[in-house]
């Protein structure tokens, strides 16, 4: 069985203790690798050829997301029949239904199980005098490095050295590149009908502020949360949809009192992890990285992402920052509203903000990449997407386990129409049932029910379960019950 972790990667490989086999076994399990000679390979020690054998397994293992994702439906490039647009991605039917649980565990845990959390949904463009307050105009910038001979553009921290790492041409002077989107309000393309696609989704939460505080008169500590898109003109791009120009951002602005938001920062770096554990993402996949002082945003005290080892490194999945009082504050400087709060004691304050803020895109390849498994037995691999139940595309397939067996179809559509209303279900009436619960599990499909011969005799159905494989036997009229259970 070969998985994402590296533990299981290094039992993989060590179980075949013959160092001389790991040559043999490495062509056999990463082609790529037949351009070591085997006389280099032999000195190598076990710990090199680990590192090397985990660096290939994991470009392996994005490649084989990337073509699952395409294949399945879960994520096509946009605009593929033009040649594709850089940063943009579709989501197929998979993807989609994918991205919607995601989005809806989010916001059932950190809107609705919370008495002090309510919801917004701000417009994606905004007055643009709200990206001057917030600093973003000016300071929403990545170094940018443009090669003179082939023009290629570089964000300038990541480059090493001082020439274009595609073609050895010399770099331009860096320069500072704002990445946010422009576009145009009305029929004139006038500085002064300039707007802006946001960038984040938080500004729309502070310019509502005011309005939300009078609607629900809260007491602090309270949150207001939005899920939605954001855009960003990003430099530099990879790693399929880790880093896109257009993404979906969930993103809560929990305001609290000064002084007590070092406690509330603690609070939420505590929750954000166990959340990413309740998903089912292992431990060992998910760190903190601590920004320091001097790289912090401008409007930040302090930023700590949630790491996760993604198939090609540690990168940011999630930042949780204490934003302090700095965009209240300026946005009331800059539109002359009084946007203080007044607490109990009818003192008027400006809370400080933490805000845990993530992309869809990112927690939805960390699942996959957490989820994707490959189990080798003696006649074809089974590869399984083990997706948190709650999280996963479809909850239930139904088969017929012959399709021109018109008694058998009839129980099974029975059977589907009436579990449709409580879950997403997936019918599958083509090719053997083996071939159908590996097409099943390839999605991450959580159960699958065959209806067979026996079914019309003692209306009982076959239930198999995606990661023990087990069959059992269970009454129909006891398969919401049994579903409901094993979803919640
Ligand atoms: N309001 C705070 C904020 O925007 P950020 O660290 O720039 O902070 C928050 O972004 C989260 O949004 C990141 O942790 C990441 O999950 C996601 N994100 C940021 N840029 C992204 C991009 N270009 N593509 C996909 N997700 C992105």
């Amino acid at each position: 069985m070969i998985n994402a972790s590296i533990e299981n990667m290094i039992d993989f490989f060590c179980d075949k203790r013959n160092r001389s086999t790991w040559h043999k076994l490495r062509i056999a399990n990463f082609p790529r690798f037949v351009k070591y000679p085997t006389s280099q390979v032999s000195g190598w020690g076990l710990t090199s050829c680990l590192q090397i054998g985990y660096i290939e397994y994991m470009a392996d293992l994005i490649e084989k997301i990337v073509s699952l994702c395409k294949r399945r439906g879960f994520v096509f490039p946009s605009s593929e029949i033009y040649g594709g647009i850089g940063g943009f991605w579709d989501f197929g039917p998979l993807g989609v239904e994918l991205k919607n649980n995601i989005k809806s565990w989010w916001w059932q845990t950190m809107v609705q199980i919370r008495e002090e959390v309510v919801g917004l949904d701000s417009t994606i463009i905004h007055n643009p005098k709200v990206w001057q307050a917030s600093g973003h105009t000016l300071s929403f910038t990545d170094p940018l490095r443009e090669c003179k001979s082939c023009h290629q553009r570089f964000r300038a921290d990541q480059l090493k050295g001082e020439k274009c790492p595609e073609c050895g041409g010399k770099l331009t002077e860096v320069k500072q590149f704002n990445l946010m989107f422009e576009t145009f309000i009305g029929s004139a393309k006038e500085t002064a009908n300039k707007a802006y696609l946001r960038p984040e989704t938080c500004q729309g939460i502070f310019v509502n502020f005011a309005n939300v505080v009078d609607t629900i008169q809260p007491k602090l500590p309270f949150g207001i949360a939005q899920i939605g898109k954001g855009f960003r003109n990003e430099i530099t791009l990879g790693n399929f949809i880790f880093r896109d120009r257009e993404f979906e951002m969930m993103e809560l602005e929990y305001f609290v009192k000064p002084g007590e938001d070092e406690k509330w920062f603690d609070y939420w770096l505590k929750e954000r992890l166990n959340w990413y554990l309740d998903l089912g993402i292992s431990k060992k996949n998910l760190r903190f990285f601590e920004h320091p002082k001097k790289a912090l945003a401008h409007y930040s005290k302090r930023t700590v992402d949630i790491e996760y080892q993604f198939p090609f490194g540690w990168a940011e999945l999630e930042g949780i920052a204490n934003r302090t009082d700095f965009d209240l504050k300026n946005h009331a400087k800059s539109s002359g509203k009084d946007l203080r709060f007044q607490d109990e004691k009818g003192e008027k304050l400006y809370p400080y903000v933490i805000e845990p803020s993530v992309g869809v895109e990112r927690i939805a390849l960390a699942l996959l990449t957490e989820g994707y498994r490959e189990e080798k037995d003696k006649k074809e691999t089974r590869v399984v997407l083990a997706l948190n139940p709650k999280i996963a595309p479809v909850k239930v397939a139904v088969f017929p386990l012959l399709p021109n067996k018109p008694a058998l179809v009839k129980k099974a559509r029975e059977i589907y129409d009436d579990l449709k209303n409580c879950f997403n279900v997936a019918w599958d009436d083509r090719g053997n049932i083996g071939k159908r619960y590996y097409s099943q599990d390839e999605i991450g499909t959580p159960f699958c029910i065959t209806v067979d011969f026996e079914t019309l005799e003692d209306k009982k159905v076959t239930v198999r379960d995606r990661d023990s494989m087990k069959q059992e036997r269970i009454a129909i009229d006891k398969l919401k019950e049994f579903f409901q259970t094993k979803l919640a």
